[in-house]
């Protein structure tokens, strides 16, 4: 059944740390959405954001399935760490709830197949929050893709120098895992098509503040021959590009190129031409815009958690081919990641979907 036309989506929230505090903001300023509760491991931590929101009246607590059945709501957003979104988005998948879901879908190839089984085994939405998607530059930038001809290359170069503090100076794989997936899952978008295989190398500079891997470089091979290549770096102080990097989009009748915010530019023989920009929601407003018309009209939006493995596929690739210094094929990582699926899970029903995936796939 469809989600009401007529009032406000009502929403509980997963996760109340540092993106928790974005998404309170999306909700209170979507038109569309009302948040009636939060959750957290640690009340205390939604106690204080609700505070500052001015939001004291909305429920909050520990126990996402005693608020489930306290609330009923529409949906569910999941903010949660990556390590918590398979079991807080199968909980919620399992009370009837649709969800959507902060990136990197999940650790693994394999959860995030699982929590896309459970979603079609149970009848529910799981969208995965691809923010990166929705910038007024780059659906500027794929419009004007039709004009370029056949398309031959794509590629990106993202160089910033921040510092976060936390758990990302320690992680491992943390440009390809924490950053690129924006851009890789974005690049999919642009080029309308899949991804075949990757070459790609990490490596941390002399003088980086991150344990390793702060920079890497990925050359993608996707369908029909096309190139996309990233070059990314979070240890590059000095002339910056955007948090969306620089994109150079180049076919047999011309090029394009976007600076990451409002600088989209066609090339074609010796003219040039800026283009103009619509005005759409942006980022985490312009991923829950689509989410609530998903559930209003019963479209799937474009980045549900069954198409998104592959962007957090090519994440994996990317770092199986930088651990192993081999080219790695996506549809072997992906046929891979299904079999571990089917031999972790243990709901009877969201295994026979990934069985028939399997079957089928295979
Ligand atoms: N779209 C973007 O640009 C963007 C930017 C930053 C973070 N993110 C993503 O947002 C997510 C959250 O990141 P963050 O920086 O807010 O992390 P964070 O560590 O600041 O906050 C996570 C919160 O989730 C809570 N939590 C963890 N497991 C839970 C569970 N099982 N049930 C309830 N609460 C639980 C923690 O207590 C914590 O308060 C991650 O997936 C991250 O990759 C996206």
């Amino acid at each position: 059944m469809n989600a009401p036309q007529d009032r406000p989506l009502r929403v509980v929230q997963v996760g109340a740390g540092a993106m928790g505090r974005a998404w309170v903001g999306a909700l209170k300023r979507s038109p569309d959405t009302e948040l009636v509760g939060i959750v957290d491991l640690d009340p205390e931590v939604a106690t204080s954001l609700l505070r500052d929101e001015g939001l004291d009246e909305v429920r909050r607590g520990a126990d996402l399935g005693a608020l489930l059945e306290e609330l009923r709501p529409d949906a569910v957003v999941n903010v949660t760490v990556p390590n918590a979104h398979l079991p807080v988005n199968v909980q919620a998948l399992r009370a009837g709830v649709p969800v959507l879901c902060e990136k990197p879908a999940a650790p693994d190839v394999a959860s995030a197949f699982r929590q896309a089984a459970a979603a079609e085994a149970h009848g529910h939405l799981l969208m995965i929050s691809q923010s990166r998607r929705y910038f007024d530059g780059f659906a500027a930038l794929i419009g004007s893709r039709d004009s370029l001809g056949q398309i031959g290359s794509l590629s990106i170069q993202f160089s910033k120098a921040p510092h976060f503090g936390g758990f990302r100076e320690e992680m491992a794989h943390v440009l390809l895992v924490d950053m690129a997936v924006h851009q890789f899952d974005a690049a999919r978008l642009l080029l309308d098509r899949e991804p075949i295989a990757v070459y790609a190398e990490e490596y941390n500079p002399a003088w980086s503040w991150f344990r390793a891997d702060a920079n890497a470089s990925a050359i993608f091979e996707f369908e029909g021959g096309v190139r996309f290549t990233y070059v990314g770096s979070w240890c590059s102080p000095g002339l910056e590009t955007s948090w969306n990097g620089d994109w150079r989009l180049s076919g047999s009748g011309g090029t394009a190129t976007w600076d990451g915010e409002a600088a989209v530019t066609i090339g074609i023989g010796d003219g040039v031409e800026a283009v103009d920009l619509a005005s759409a929601p942006e980022q985490i407003d312009g991923s829950l815009a689509e989410f609530v018309a998903a559930l209003r009209s019963g479209a799937t939006p474009s980045t549900n958690a069954r198409s998104n493995v592959t962007s957090l596929a090519m994440v994996e690739a990317a770092v199986r081919s930088s651990e192993t210094g081999q080219r790695v094929t996506i549809a072997d990582l992906l046929a891979q990641g299904l079999e571990s699926a089917v031999a972790q899970e243990s709901d009877p029903v969201t295994l026979r979907v990934l069985s028939a995936w399997r079957d089928n796939d295979g």
